[in-house]
């Protein structure tokens, strides 16, 4: 790393210190602390993935930052600090709570910094620079790795709010990918790791939507992918506050779906199935999801079950399946 990178990853280290210590130590971080506690984190998370506070004040990271001796237009630079139009410095993350966010050998390269006051964004991230590429990085994976190797298996959240509340619930081995869409760059990293991929993204649509599109990338590192089904209005994180650890383990992650029963559940809300119409169309589509599959036992398996679902000859599939992977390949 250039200088500026070893100034810039010094004072994530600084500054993450001293997000956590406002959080417990200023009149300010109570409030934020108790937002916390209300959301249901314990102390012993908020320890462990070091949460902090940025206090309402324009200056006072700037100030802190100065002091140490960091140079304020690297910092700005760097995303840390904000400047305005007439060349002043500001803190940039002025009153949200702070999750640093860990490269893959536990240093802080980045802060995602939730609001408590309701501004906008809700979150904000730092922004990408050389050391902090979204696309690249998965949220916990230094803390995860472990439990990530002796499951051989991930599970992959939204948000850093859902890893920590699954961790929690004694779920170890979940990452992010932040607020980005996965990659194929992510994609490949978890395949290095693990056979198998269960997603645990939120229950509305665009949850679902990104679920989709993750099995696509997930597919083609030919990865084993599982998808665990929330309720339309939760998120992990709102489903173990409300419902406790022992039913996001048994009703959540050990119920994941396998991906076609995703799929075929997906393909479904655009179909009016009471019409023959729509009901041929609906299998032709899951017929192309099939094609697409890896394995031969997998593909008689699914075809099966839709010859059996609607009443259809398994060997008008089986042709129809055929002709569609002459297509393909
Ligand atoms: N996120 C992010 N940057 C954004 C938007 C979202 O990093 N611009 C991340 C956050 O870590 C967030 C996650 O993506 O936890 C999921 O986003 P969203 O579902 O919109 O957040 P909520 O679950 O609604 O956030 P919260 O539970 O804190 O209310
Ligand atoms: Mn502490
Ligand atoms: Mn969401
Ligand atoms: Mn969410
Ligand atoms: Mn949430």
């Amino acid at each position: 790393p250039n200088s500026e990178e070893q100034a810039t990853l010094e004072a994530y280290q600084w500054l993450s210190k001293l997000y956590h210590h406002l959080l417990g130590h200023s009149k300010d971080g109570k409030k934020a602390l108790a937002y916390l506690h209300e959301r249901g984190f314990s102390d012993e998370v908020i320890e462990r993935f070091q949460i902090g506070y940025s206090p309402t004040s324009k200056g006072f990271v700037t100030q802190f930052l100065e002091n140490k001796g960091f140079h304020k237009q690297v910092m700005a630079n760097a995303g840390i600090l904000t400047t305005s139009d007439d060349g002043e410095y500001f803190d940039r993350f002025q009153g949200r709570v702070i999750f640093p966010i860990r490269n893959h050998i536990g240093k802080t390269i980045g802060f995602n910094g939730r609001t408590i006051s309701d501004q906008e964004p809700k979150y904000l991230n730092s922004p990408e620079s050389s050391l902090f590429r979204k696309s690249k990085l998965l949220y916990n994976f230094d803390i995860a790795r472990s439990e990530i190797r002796k499951k051989g298996e991930v599970i992959l959240f939204e948000g850093s709010a859902d890893v920590i509340a699954a961790h929690q619930a004694e779920v170890l081995n979940g990452v992010a990918s932040l607020g980005t869409s996965l990659t194929e760059t992510h994609a490949s990293l978890l395949r290095r790791y693990v056979d198998t991929v269960l997603i645990c993204y939120d229950g509305d649509n665009a949850g679902q939507n990104a679920t989709y599109k993750a099995i696509k990338l997930l597919r083609k590192v030919g990865c084993t992918i599982k998808v665990a089904s929330l309720p339309p209005n939760y998120d992990p994180d709102q489903f173990i506050q409300e419902y406790g650890k022992e039913k996001f383990q048994s009703q959540v992650i050990e119920a994941a779906d396998t991906e076609m029963t995703f799929i075929k559940r997906y393909l479904k809300k655009d179909f009016n199935l009471n019409l023959e119409g729509d009901r041929l169309q609906y299998v032709e589509k899951v017929i192309e999801e099939i094609a697409i599959l890896n394995s031969t036992i997998e593909r008689d398996h699914y075809l099966r079950e839709l010859a059996e679902e609607f009443k259809l000859s398994y060997e008008a599939l089986s042709q129809e399946l055929m002709s569609r992977m002459r297509n393909v390949t």
